[in-house]
């Protein structure tokens, strides 16, 4: 089965093509193209990510990306490109995007594709909406059908991907940190799952971006500021002053970020001069902060569910000091396994899209083809 996945619920244009084969309790999932447009730069002067322009550069992307995803999956072999330069480079009223992709859509010859798949929540809504567009005049123009996926079981779905899925063991929980979500989640099996704790506030990623910030450091920030802590640990550089590890005793799984930028915000603005050495010691102190509350969390929630395995999904991951923390619960839970996915899955892109569709034909679980902004783990 070839199956076609969509992802643009936030500024990643992403579309793959994977084959899924043997059955369908024990499936084995090959990629055949996985092609992920970044539009880092274009929110970077924004210091994050602007909707519209999500909106606007997903509507202009989509066909690009197709044509490299069936090109590399050798689906299609030549296309006319210029069709391309006819896309508008504005933003578009939605009722406008199907016109401006008719001319691209008439190229496209009938492709062997079994399924579209396509990212309907969460996320933001009008970047949503333009995947849930393109899927449906695809899925129109070849004949195929198309379905839902959320975006968070994506994220969870990727560890079933290349080494890691014989070790995959329920009941387990997710954990997953991304510049939209901080949550952990719970599940019994791939159909039964709950959310067991969430960000009340700021994402995790989103904490990162905005202190970074403060601190006059490029988008997106996480990776900035892992760089000064990083090197704040190397050089024995540390604050003389504590920020607060927020709801790190409030009794449940829940998470918020706020009241910590906030902390970093007074104190920066307490000082008469933020030299090259307070930015170190703020960045080491902040992600200790960050590192020492997930880890909490995520050790009272294995300590109450009792799971065999940890996943661990989202940008935040590329953090090496929190990976080496989380991979260090298992001197504690040496039972435990903790699967991270391979670099290009932790982040979003749209093969964990394509196996988590795959997943709701195998459980039935149907999504309306509208954006969700809000929609939650069932
Ligand atoms: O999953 P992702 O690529 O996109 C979504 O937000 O869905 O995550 C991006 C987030 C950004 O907020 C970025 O600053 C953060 O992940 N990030 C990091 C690091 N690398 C990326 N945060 C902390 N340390 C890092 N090394
Ligand atoms: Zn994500």
């Amino acid at each position: 089965m070839i199956i076609l996945g969509i992802e643009t619920s936030c500024d990643e244009t992403a579309i793959s093509v994977i084959e899924v084969e043997g059955d369908l309790e024990n499936p084995i999932f090959k990629t055949l193209s996985h092609v992920v447009h970044s539009q880092i730069k274009d929110h970077e002067p924004f210091g994050g990510v602007v909707p519209n322009i999500a909106k606007r550069e997903h509507i202009r992307n989509l066909p690009y990306v197709l044509v490299e995803a069936l090109h590399k999956a050798g689906l299609i072999l030549d296309f006319k490109f210029s069709i391309l330069n006819k896309i508008p480079n504005e933003n578009i009223p939605n009722s406008k995007a199907r016109e401006c992709w008719s001319d691209f859509f008439e190229q496209i010859p009938k492709i062997k594709i079994d399924l579209i798949v396509v990212t309907v929540g969460p996320g933001l809504e009008p970047a949503l909406w333009t995947g849930i567009e393109f899927a449906k005049a695809l899925g129109e123009k070849l004949g195929i059908k198309v379905i839902g996926a959320n975006h968070m079981e994506g994220h969870i779905a990727s560890v079933l991907f290349g080494k890691n899925k014989e070790k995959l063991n329920f009941p387990a929980i997710a954990l997953l940190i991304s510049g939209g979500h901080t949550e952990l989640i719970y599940l019994k099996n791939w159909r039964t799952k709950e959310k067991i704790g969430e960000t009340v506030d700021d994402a995790v990623g989103e904490a990162f971006d905005k202190v970074a910030r403060m601190l006059s450091l490029p988008y997106p920030g996480g990776p900035q500021i892992s760089k000064l802590a990083d090197r704040a640990r190397e050089e024995r550089v540390s604050l003389n002053h504590k920020f607060p590890r927020p709801m790190i005793n409030s009794g449940n799984f829940n998470f918020s970020f706020s009241g910590l930028k906030t902390a970093v915000l007074y104190y920066l603005k307490s000082l008469p001069e933020i030299t090259d050495e307070i930015k170190l010691g703020v960045a080491r102190e902040f992600e200790d902060s960050i590192i020492e509350t997930i880890i909490s969390k995520t050790q009272k929630a294995i300590l109450e569910y009792q799971p065999k395995s940890l996943i661990v999904g989202g940008g935040v991951i590329s953090n090496l000091e929190l990976r080496k923390n989380i991979l260090n619960l298992n001197s504690k839970f040496p039972e435990l396994k903790i699967l991270i996915p391979e670099k290009e899955l932790t982040t979003d892109n749209a093969t964990m899209i394509a196996i988590a569709g795959y997943l709701n034909t195998i459980n039935k679980q149907d999504y309306p083809l509208e954006a969700q902004g809000n929609l939650r783990i069932t």
